[in-house]
Order: C-alpha cells, then sequence, then structure tokens
C-alpha cells in the first residue's frame, strides 16, 4: 500500500499542475463540494466569516488569498491590492490573524525584483499595522530565491512582521533552519506538500517525519517565537515533549494547521493552552491548492468518486 500511495501522491500532485484540467474540474459538483471543507470561500467575506467562528473558539488564523504561479505583471499588483484589502479588513473586523503570501503569486516565476517590490508592499502595509506576513515555501525551483527576499525583508522590517516556512522533506532544510535561526527569523516548520526528486527531498516517509523532529529541536532551541505546522500526533506529541523538557512556557511557539484538518485537534491544544493557528485559504484559484490537499491523503479522492458515479 505504500508503494500505492506514493504513486497516487505523486500522480494527484501531477494533475495539481495541469491548467487545462482545472477548468473541467472545478466545475463538477462533487469536487467542488470536497474543495469547500479545505476553502473558506471564494470571497474575502466568507473568509472573514470562517476566521471569526475560528476566533470564538480560541483559534488565530492566517489568512491566505489563493492564487500562484501568476505570469502576468498586472495580475500581481492586483494580488497586492487583494493583501491590502484583507489587512485592512482584518484590522477592522479586529480578529487574531495574520497573512500567509506565496512569492510565485507576487511574480517570482519571471521577475524576481518585481516579487520582492510586491512582497515588500504587502510586508511594509503589515508592519503599519502592526502584523505579519509569512511568506510560504513553494516547490524547491524557488527554496533559494525565497529564502533571500524573506532575509531582505526582514533586515528592513524585522522579525515581528515576516517570517519564513522550511519543509522537513528537503535535504537542504536542517541546514536552513540553523542559519535562519541564527538571524532570529521566524519560522513554520512543515513536512512539505510539492513533488520533488529524491536529489532534494527524501523519499521515504520516515525520513522525513525524523528530519521534522530534529529541525523542530533546532527551531525550539533558538528562543525566536516559531510555527509548528503539522496535524500529525506524533510530531505533534515530540514537539509537546521536548518542549517540555527544556522547559519552555506555553506560547513560546504556535502550532499551526490547515483550515478543515483535525479540527478536534485544534480545539484540543488551544484547550490545553497553546496558541493555535489556522491557515484560512480563500479565492477563486483553488484547485492547485486543493489539489495538494488530496495528495496529502488520496482517500480522500474516493468521495469524490463515488459521488461522481451516484451523479
Ligand atoms: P501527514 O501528512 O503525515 O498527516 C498526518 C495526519 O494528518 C494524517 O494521518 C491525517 O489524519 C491528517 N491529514 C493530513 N493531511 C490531510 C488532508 N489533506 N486531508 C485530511 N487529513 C489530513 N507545505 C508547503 O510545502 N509549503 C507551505 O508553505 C505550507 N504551509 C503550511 C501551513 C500550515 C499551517 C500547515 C498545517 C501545512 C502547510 N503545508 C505547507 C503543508 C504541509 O507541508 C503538509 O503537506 C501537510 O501539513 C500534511 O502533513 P502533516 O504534517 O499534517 O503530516
Amino acid at each position: 500500500t505504500t508503494a500505492a500511495a506514493q504513486l497516487s501522491r505523486s500522480a494527484l500532485l501531477f494533475l495539481s499542475r495541469q491548467s487545462n484540467l482545472k477548468d473541467v474540474a472545478t466545475r463538477l459538483k462533487p469536487f467542488r463540494q470536497l474543495a469547500s471543507r479545505f476553502i473558506a470561500g471564494e470571497t474575502l467575506e466568507e473568509a472573514v466569516d470562517a476566521v471569526k467562528a475560528l476566533t470564538a473558539k480560541g483559534l488565530m488564523a492566517s489568512f491566505d488569498h489563493l492564487n500562484e504561479a501568476v505570469r502576468s505583471p498586472q495580475e500581481t499588483r492586483d494580488e497586492v491590492r487583494q493583501y491590502l484589502r484583507l489587512l485592512a479588513r482584518i484590522d477592522q473586523v479586529g480578529v487574531r490573524a495574520n497573512v500567509s503570501l506565496k512569492l510565485t503569486q507576487c511574480g517570482v516565476l519571471f521577475d524576481r525584483n518585481l516579487a520582492l517590490q510586491n512582497a515588500r508592499a504587502v510586508v511594509a502595509d503589515a508592519t503599519a499595522r502592526d502584523s505579519f506576513v509569512r511568506v510560504d515555501m513553494e516547490e524547491s525551483a524557488v527554496t533559494q530565491v525565497t529564502l533571500d527576499i524573506v532575509r531582505d525583508l526582514h533586515s528592513e522590517f524585522g522579525e515581528r512582521h515576516v517570517g519564513a516556512v522550511l519543509q522537513s522533506y528537503l535535504r537542504r532544510t536542517e541546514e536552513d533552519a540553523k542559519a535562519l535561526c541564527a538571524e532570529r527569523v521566524r519560522i513554520r516548520l512543515c513536512k512539505g506538500a510539492y513533488l520533488e526528486g529524491p536529489d532534494v527531498a527524501f523519499p521515504d516517509k520516515k525520513d522525513v517525519d525524523a528530519n521534522f523532529v530534529r529541525c523542530m529541536r533546532i527551531l525550539l532551541d533558538s528562543g525566536v517565537y516559531h510555527g509548528i505546522a503539522t496535524h500529525d500526533e506524533r510530531m505533534i506529541d515530540a514537539t509537546l515533549e521536548y518542549a517540555a523538557r527544556q522547559r519552555l512556557p506555553k506560547g513560546a511557539f504556535e502550532f499551526q494547521m490547515l483550515y478543515g484538518i483535525r479540527r478536534d485537534l485544534q480545539e484540543r491544544l488551544v484547550k490545553e493552552g497553546h496558541p493555535v493557528r489556522v491557515y484560512v485559504p480563500y479565492g477563486k484559484h483553488w484547485y492547485p491548492y486543493f489539489m495538494r490537499r488530496l495528495a496529502e491523503r488520496p482517500a480522500n479522492l474516493w468521495f469524490v468518486m463515488r459521488n461522481l458515479v451516484k451523479g
């Protein structure tokens, strides 16, 4: 079953990049229905409602306006405008939320400098509002440029307003974690969600998990406020155990989970007194994000299939 799971994971991640499939798939009702479990809505106001409900349960949030691999300069500027609107709305509503941003949404695939300027505009606005921008991590082709840009922004705006993401499936991540911690850059640690070759990423889940634990310890030892982003109870237990052993107070770091996944665990950790932030994606361009969520758990696909067959 491991081989079968690997195969369906790779197949789904391959399909996540097929934009011609996107137009067909996103019109299918069962597909849209399952997607609505993971996406807070297509509009900002739907996402705001979702975050209000989370806030009522003691959870914090990070809004993400879905869009990636953007190829037109105009579209990247529209994305910046979306984020400025979003930051203003967060202030107005008074929810405990920050934002997550992708550099391929800012144009990094065709113009590095444009991406930096776009991201800078968002981080500058977030800084003025005393908020925070998490720069999501994408495929390994953009890992280096992403970290370079985060470092630029970090030196200009400081650790309280911008932070990075590291993926434990990458072989380079342990070194990146050590370097970024030494520079006091806030990190979100996750396992990684893209299709990568064995040259850059660990092919075996057990190695990805072992590296997650190694990197988690580097983060917790650093004295910087980081995010531990996983739904894996073994990773969460390892984190709690290490934090207790190092006598870290609750609130020295936060747990982070995705909207619609393991709500029970999100609420349990909050009840136990740990800060928990939920990543809340919204917008029209939900197809690639949703396909990555399917790839993490191909069993989800049976739900779509069954309902397609039933009509
Ligand atoms: P794992 O995949 O081992 O899952 C553990 C358990 O969680 C499963 O047994 C199941 O119960 C539950 N679960 C996990 N995924 C599920 C799903 N899709 N549907 C239903 N149940 C599921 N990645 C990236 O490359 N760049 C990024 O910037 C981010 N950002 C990010 C932010 C936050 C807040 C989170 C939580 C995750 C990310 N990720 C990410 C995604 C991350 O890399 C990873 O793909 C997923 O979190 C799944 O890995 P887990 O750690 O949950 O473990």
